[in-house]
C-alpha cells in the first residue's frame, strides 16, 4: 500500500520534473533505473532527495513568544520512502534541534554544513518502512522569514518564498515537493493567529488555534500571522483581515475581490482553494503581496481609499491557479509563476475593470520592463533570460521584470499569435491537466509544442528560443499603447517645454496611473522650483496614493527637492516595501545624498523585514 503510493508519487514527479535519463549504462532494472534517475539533482536550492524520501504530511504544534521572539514547535511529518531508503534530509536554517524521532522513538540526526542562503541539511536515519519523523526545535530570534512587530499592537509575519520556510520549520524546501498539513498554535490570548490554510474568524478566548490545510502545497507557500486582526467578508468566498483601525477601509478597499474571483474563474477554471481572503500586514511587509494560499498576505501601501491598486489583487489571486496549482519546478523556473501569473493579472482587470485600464497598465509596465532590461543588460546579460541559472546564488536575485513583464509579454505574443480563444483554451488546460503539479522550463516548452505551436509557421514567428534562452527583448515583443498615457506623453512635453502652465494640467482628471507617468517621466534635473510648483498646486506631498507619493519622492530626490525631504524620510520609516526602497535609497545615493540615506536607513532598518535589509545593506554597503 505505502510503496505503491510513494511509487505513484514519484512517477507523478518523474513526469512533471521531465527527467531524462542518459546514464543507462548497464540496462538496470525498470525501478532501479528509476532510482538512479531521480538521484540526479533537480532543485539547487535544496538539500531534500525526494527520490529517497519525502513528506508528504505536516503536523505542527508550535508556540508563539514575543518576548524571546521565538518560535517552539515540534514538526511531524509523515513521509514516504524508496525500498532502499537509508535517510530523509530536511532543509533548516538557524534552527536549534533540541530531539528529532522516527516512528515514535528518538533517533539520532545530524546537522551537514552551513551554506550561504541554503542553511544545513539535516539528515534523519529511515528506511523502507519508516512512517513518520518528527523534529523539536525552536527558531533563532534573528530567523529570516519572520518580522516581529513590537508595541501597543504586537504582530508577527511569516515570509516563506523562495527558501525562508526553512527558517521557522524544518522541510523539503522545494517548490516540486507537495505536502497537506494541520497545526495547532498557541500564541498570546489576545491575538489571533491565521495561516495558509482553513482560518478563524474571531479570536479565540485563550489564544489556541487549529488549522487544517488538506490541499498539497509547497512549503514556500506555509505562512502564519499573528496579530490584533478582525474579519469583514466582502462576498460568499472572500474576505478582510486587517487590524482594527483598518478593518473598514480594507473591507471597503476590497470590495471587489468576489467580482475578481468570479472573473478569473470564468477565465481559467474553478478556483480549487474553496475560499480566498486578503490579510492586510503592517506596512514593513517586504512585498506588495504574497500569494499564500487561502489567505493572500499584502501591504497596506495599497490601500488608496479608492480602490486604484487592486491589481495587486487580482495578481495574488490569480497565483491560484499559476503557482499554487501548477508551480515553477525550480527557482530557475519562476517565469513560470509570475509570467503566468502577470498575465492571468490582465485578463482579471480587462474583465473587471475593462481594457482601457488593463492596457494603461500593461503600458506601464513596458516602460518599466524596458528600464530594467537596459540596465540588466550592462550587468548581466544571462540574468535576462526567462529561464536562469541561479545555482550558488540566492533565489531572491530571479525577482527582476523578466520573469514578471517579459514573461508577460511572451505569453501575450503567444495569444497574439493563435489568437485569444485557442489560448485561452490552451491555460485552462494547462491548469487543469496539471493542477497540484510541478513545471519546468523544458516540461512547458514541450507541452507548448504539442498543444499550441503546432504549425512551423506559428512556431516561426514565436522564436520560444530566442525568449526563453536569449538576452534582452526579442524584436516580436507585442507593442502596446494607452491613448490615455500617449496624451499623458504629450502633456508633459507641453508642460517641460512651457506651453502648458502647472495650474492647467488635467491632474484632478487624471487616474493614479496617468498621475504616476507623469511623474516617474519628469526629466532628470526638473528645478527644484518647478518641483515645488508642481506641489502648491496639486498638494502631491499629501497624495493618499504611495504609487503617485513613490514616483514624487523619487522625483524630488533627484531634483533636490528639500521640502518633500520630510515626508520622504516618514516614507521610508514607515513602510518596509522593497520595491520603493530601493529606488528610493539608490536616488540618494546616485545624487551625493548618502548621508541622508544613512541617517535615515540608521532610523528605518530595524522596522525593516530581513528581505529588505538584505537588499538595502548591500546597496548601501551598511555595516553595523
Ligand atoms: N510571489 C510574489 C512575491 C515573491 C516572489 C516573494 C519571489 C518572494 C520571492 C508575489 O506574487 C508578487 O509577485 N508580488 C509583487 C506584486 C505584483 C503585483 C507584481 C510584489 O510584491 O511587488
Ligand atoms: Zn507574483
Amino acid at each position: 500500500m505505502k510503496t505503491n503510493h510513494f511509487w505513484a508519487l514519484l512517477a507523478a514527479w518523474a513526469l512533471c520534473i521531465g527527467c531524462q535519463s542518459d546514464e543507462a549504462a548497464s540496462a538496470p532494472s525498470a525501478k532501479a533505473q528509476t532510482i538512479a534517475d531521480m538521484k540526479r539533482a533537480t532543485d539547487n536550492h535544496s538539500f531534500s532527495r525526494p527520490q529517497e524520501a519525502v513528506t508528504t504530511h505536516l503536523s505542527w504544534t508550535a508556540r508563539v513568544d514575543f518576548d524571546t521572539r521565538q518560535i517552539s514547535a515540534t514538526a511531524q511529518y509523515q513521509i514516504a520512502t524508496a525500498d532502499d531508503a537509508q535517510r530523509i534530509l530536511l532543509d533548516c536554517r538557524g534552527l536549534d534541534i533540541a530531539s528529532v524521532m522516527v516512528d515514535g522513538v528518538e533517533s539520532s540526526f545530524e546537522l551537514g554544513p552551513e551554506q550561504p542562503f541554503l542553511g544545513q541539511p539535516l539528515s534523519i536515519p529511515v528506511n523502507g518502512q519508516s512512517q513518520t519523523v518528527s523534529v523539536t526545535y525552536t527558531t533563532a530570534p534573528d530567523a529570516a522569514a519572520f518580522l516581529w512587530v513590537e508595541g501597543e499592537a504586537p504582530f508577527l509575519f511569516t515570509q516563506s518564498q523562495a527558501i525562508l520556510a526553512r527558517t521557522w520549520v524544518p522541510c523539503q524546501d522545494s517548490p516540486g515537493i507537495r505536502f497537506t498539513y494541520d497545526a495547532d498554535v498557541q500564541v498570546p490570548a489576545n491575538l489571533m493567529a491565521l495561516m495558509s490554510a482553513v482560518n478563524p474568524t474571531e479570536k479565540s478566548s485563550d489564544g489556541h488555534y487549529s488549522f487544517v490545510m488538506d490541499q498539497p502545497i509547497p512549503a514556500y507557500l506555509l505562512a502564519l500571522a499573528v496579530g490584533d486582526v478582525a474579519f469583514q467578508s466582502v462576498g460568499d468566498h472572500t474576505g478582510v483581515y486587517a487590524t482594527p483601525d483598518l478593518i473598514d477601509a480594507a473591507a471597503y478597499e476590497f470590495a471587489e475581490m468576489e467580482d475578481m474571483l468570479v472573473a478569473a474563474e470564468g477565465l481559467y477554471g474553478k478556483y480549487a482553494w474553496e475560499r480566498y481572503d486578503l490579510l492586510v500586514l503592517p506596512a514593513a511587509f517586504p512585498f506588495g503581496g504574497m500569494e499564500n494560499p487561502r489567505l493572500t498576505f499584502a501591504t497596506p501601501t495599497i490601500i488608496a481609499g479608492d480602490r486604484s491598486l487592486v491589481a495587486l489583487v487580482a495578481h495574488e489571486l490569480a497565483h491560484s491557479w499559476s503557482g499554487n496549482l501548477v508551480t515553477n519546478a525550480t527557482w530557475d523556473d519562476f517565469w513560470l509563476n509570475e509570467g503566468f501569473t502577470v498575465y492571468f493579472e490582465q485578463r482579471i482587470m480587462e474583465e473587471v475593470y475593462g481594457r482601457d485600464i488593463s492596457e494603461m497598465l500593461t503600458t506601464l509596465s513596458y516602460q518599466g520592463l524596458v528600464d530594467e532590461v537596459d540596465g540588466m543588460m550592462e550587468v548581466n546579460p544571462n540574468d535576462t533570460h526567462l529561464r536562469l541559472h541561479l545555482k550558488d546564488r540566492d533565489p531572491d536575485d530571479g525577482m527582476t521584470a523578466i520573469a514578471y513583464d517579459k514573461g508577460y509579454f511572451f505569453l501575450r505574443l503567444l495569444e497574439e499569435t493563435v489568437g485569444r480563444s485557442a489560448f485561452d483554451a490552451f491555460l485552462k488546460e494547462y491548469f487543469t491537466g496539471h493542477a497540484f503539479q510541478v513545471m519546468d522550463t523544458d516540461s512547458f516548452l514541450a507541452y507548448l509544442d504539442d498543444n499550441l505551436l503546432t504549425t512551423e509557421e506559428r512556431r516561426e514567428s514565436v522564436r520560444v528560443k530566442d525568449w526563453v534562452d536569449g538576452a534582452g527583448l526579442p524584436d516580436n515583443c507585442p507593442e502596446v499603447s494607452s491613448p490615455r498615457i500617449d496624451k499623458v506623453d504629450q502633456t508633459l512635453q507641453a508642460w517641460i517645454n512651457g506651453s502648458v502652465a502647472t495650474s492647467a494640467l488635467p491632474w484632478n482628471d487624471w487616474l493614479y496611473q496617468e498621475r504616476y507617468r507623469f511623474l516617474s517621466n519628469l526629466p532628470n534635473g526638473t528645478e527644484a522650483a518647478r518641483m515645488a510648483e508642481l506641489d502648491a498646486t496639486w498638494q502631491i506631498n499629501s497624495t493618499g496614493n504611495n504609487e503617485v507619493l513613490f514616483a514624487w519622492l523619487e522625483q524630488c530626490i533627484r531634483s533636490g527637492h528639500a521640502p518633500a525631504y520630510p515626508r520622504l524620510e516618514r516614507f521610508l520609516v514607515e513602510v518596509g516595501r522593497r520595491k520603493f526602497l530601493t529606488p528610493l535609497y539608490l536616488a540618494m545615493v546616485e545624487t551625493d545624498q548618502k548621508d541622508m540615506a544613512l541617517r535615515i536607513y540608521g532610523l528605518a532598518r530595524g522596522h525593516y523585514h530581513s528581505v529588505s535589509t538584505g537588499t538595502m545593506d548591500e546597496l548601501l554597503a551598511w555595516t553595523e
